[in-house]
């Protein structure tokens, strides 16, 4: 089955793929019947606001029928294990299944076990793909390219799967790769992902044509080093003054939840000029929408490319 678990070894043309069909859903902004008579499960085993709604609508503008699992009041809670909740949805003939989970390749090993095709929404630290997308797609529209930008991934990035995703994709499409973290909540083989690291923010930023901003996630620090958030702004906050070492027509981006005085400025985060937060959320429907029609095409009967076998 095709599934959609990760960016990393995708082609540069089949990423160009998917974004030239979600830019397709933003220009033409109608419905489509692509998943008419489709079933789209949702099992999202941990939270979620952005990914979850935009998922749903975008099942929804395609005809599918689309059921989203509320995991606090699933048999999860009674001690079913993942495998056998994910043989119990496959059990129901779904036509394909979004999951988010907080373990890292928990998703992968639920598309090796179902029937149908599996899109990632986000697995512990290690891809969430159409994250990355979504971004690429907010940068291609707003900067006309990928390829030549210079890019700075802020933050918490040891922890972060939106960063581990945007380096697969953005490296691959030819952009100049940052990563800018404390040394504490940096990866430690960075440079195996072909990304330029900083420990110092006024570096990092130098010259960036876009700055993407990342939440200090403090539910996946258990035990190691928590900095306070008062710390943790003053040395790597994105600040109007700090922005200003970036180029002067610099895109600010937040994946989001955002948390406003700790990585991000109220004053950047709102900036409507640079700021790119709420079109990031809004093409991340038009991305959802592009990835349930292209990877449900061989389920209808059609090659990926949409003509006929
Ligand atoms: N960016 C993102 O994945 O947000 P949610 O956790 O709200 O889905």
């Amino acid at each position: 089955h095709d599934h959609l678990l990760g960016i990393e070894g995708m082609q540069p043309w089949e990423i160009g793929f998917l974004l030239d069909e979600a830019e397709y859903w933003v220009t033409h902004r109608q419905r489509g019947k692509q998943l008419k008579r489709l079933t789209q499960i949702n099992a999202f085993f941990e939270n979620s606001t952005r990914t979850l709604v935009s998922f749903e609508i975008a099942g929804k503008r395609l005809g599918a029928d689309v059921v989203s699992m509320a995991v606090a009041n699933s048999s999860v809670k009674k001690g079913e294990t993942l495998l056998d909740t994910a043989l119990t949805l496959d059990a129901m003939h779904p036509d394909v299944l979004v999951i988010r989970h907080e373990a890292a390749g928990a998703v992968q090993l639920i598309a090796s076990k179902v029937s149908c095709p599996v899109l990632n929404a986000g697995d512990g630290q290690h891809e969430h793909p159409t994250q990355a997308l979504l971004d690429a797609l907010t940068i291609r529209r707003r900067k006309t390219r990928l390829e030549g930008l210079r890019i700075a991934i802020c933050g918490d990035v040891l922890h972060s799967r939106v960063a581990r995703s945007n380096f697969h994709l953005l490296s691959a499409m030819g952009a100049e790769v940052r990563a800018v973290a404390p040394p504490t909540l940096m990866p430690p083989a960075i440079d195996r992902l072909g990304v330029i690291p900083f420990t110092n923010m006024d570096d990092g930023l130098k010259g960036a044509d876009v700055v993407m901003m990342l939440r200090l996630q403090r539910e996946r620090m258990a035990g190691a080093y928590l900095p306070s958030e008062r710390e943790y702004f003053h040395f790597y906050g994105l600040t109007e003054k700090r922005l200003a070492a970036a180029a002067d027509d610099v895109l600010v981006m937040h994946p989001g939840p955002m948390n406003r005085g700790v990585e991000i400025a109220t004053e950047v985060a709102d900036d409507i000029q640079r700021s790119a937060i709420k079109e990031q959320v809004e093409m991340g429907v038009a991305v959802r929408m592009a990835c349930l029609d292209v990877l449900t095409r061989q389920r209808r009967g059609l090659a990926w490319n949409g003509e006929g076998w």
